[in-house]
């Protein structure tokens, strides 16, 4: 009996979301798709994101309606995955980093120097690791759609230049809200402090922190350079995005629509995995040219010394994460 009630519960939800997202649900009026994310449009998630409004909305002329917010102008990350759940909002994309509380897993992919190259990558996205990863947000009601790129994550500060691990000791860090992420700054000395994205620019503006850890696309678009004298290229994490949706939302969409939007997200994919990288040497090339940030670049000794300061952080994590995921990772670094 408590079995049905709860899937009348779910039922009940699932038609009131997709109603409130078309208004009524007798009106023909488009199904309104909410997409909010934190970073600018020019990055890869909010060229990404875009493309998919673009390519749905025409597609779906009438149908449906995407909206994108960029810019934390709805919501964080942190509040936006509880915003998902409650139908505030039907799309985002927040880097895994952000799951930490709910999946804590998709940490996998903050641990540093985890992947060889990006057809390793793309092989854990796309193989059996990745299927699981998806699973288990699942369990959370969340429906994962695809995983996004941004790139790989350089360290920036304000006190030093960092060209071994010592030098990143006793540094401020603001971190993402990822426990690996903690770690990797604590393996070298670092005092990691969690902080929304939306208030890295003021914070090192003000000395609140003296440093963080970003892609060069993310740097540049929020204008870091501006207010960070070093940046040394690192290459040491990987930044990627989970696109979520609710998945009672997306399972009560009519079946012709959600193959559609599902068809344009696979698009859109391709696009970000051959875009991202340009996109990010692109605009470091622009923090070069600034002037006002000192880019210090490692030979690969140099990045040895650090991927082996940080390595007891996989170790750390392993049963956190799952030995069978982090394994699984090693392997495909060894066949690649
Ligand atoms: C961050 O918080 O630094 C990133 O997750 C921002 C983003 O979405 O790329």
């Amino acid at each position: 009996m408590m079995k049905v009630l709860k899937s009348l519960a779910i039922f009940g939800l699932a038609v009131a979301m997709v109603a409130g997202a078309v208004g009524s649900v007798s009106a023909m009026d488009a199904i309104k798709i909410r997409f909010s994310h934190v970073v600018s449009p020019n990055t890869p998630k909010g060229q990404a994101a875009d493309m998919f409004a673009k390519l749905a909305n025409e597609r779906l002329k009438g149908k449906v309606e995407v909206q994108v917010f960029p810019n934390s102008q709805l919501y964080t990350d942190k509040k936006v995955l509880d915003a998902l759940s409650t139908g505030s909002v039907e799309m985002a994309a927040p880097s895994t980093a952000k799951f930490t509380s709910w999946v804590p897993q998709l940490q996998l992919f903050d641990l540093p120097f985890l992947f060889k190259n990006s057809d390793v990558l793309y092989q854990t996205i796309d193989g059996k690791p990745g299927k699981k990863l998806f699973k288990l947000l699942g369990k959370k009601n969340m429906l994962g759609l695809a995983m996004w790129d941004n790139g790989f994550k350089q360290i920036g500060n304000n006190l030093r230049e960092i060209k071994k691990p010592s030098d990143a000791g006793g540094i401020k860090y603001r971190i993402m809200s990822s426990k690996v992420l903690e770690a990797q700054f604590k393996a070298v000395g670092g005092n990691p402090l969690v902080m929304p994205f939306s208030e890295v620019y003021s914070a090192l503006e003000q000395g609140v922190i003296d440093g963080q850890e970003n892609t060069w696309s993310n740097m540049y678009s929020k204008k870091f350079f501006e207010v960070q004298k070093y940046i040394t290229g690192t290459d040491h994490g990987y930044l990627g995005y989970m696109v979520v949706t609710n998945s009672q939302f997306w399972n009560y969409l009519p079946k012709d629509v959600r193959a559609e939007l599902e068809a344009i997200l696979q698009e859109v994919t391709a696009w970000i995995r051959v875009n991202a990288h340009k996109i990010n040497m692109d605009q470091k090339a622009k923090i070069i040219a600034a002037g006002t940030t000192k880019v210090t670049e490692l030979t690969d000794s140099e990045k040895d010394a650090f991927r082996q300061a940080f390595k007891p952080v996989h170790d750390e994590f392993r049963n956190v994460i799952g030995g069978d995921l982090i394994d699984a990772v090693y392997e495909l670094n060894a066949k690649n």
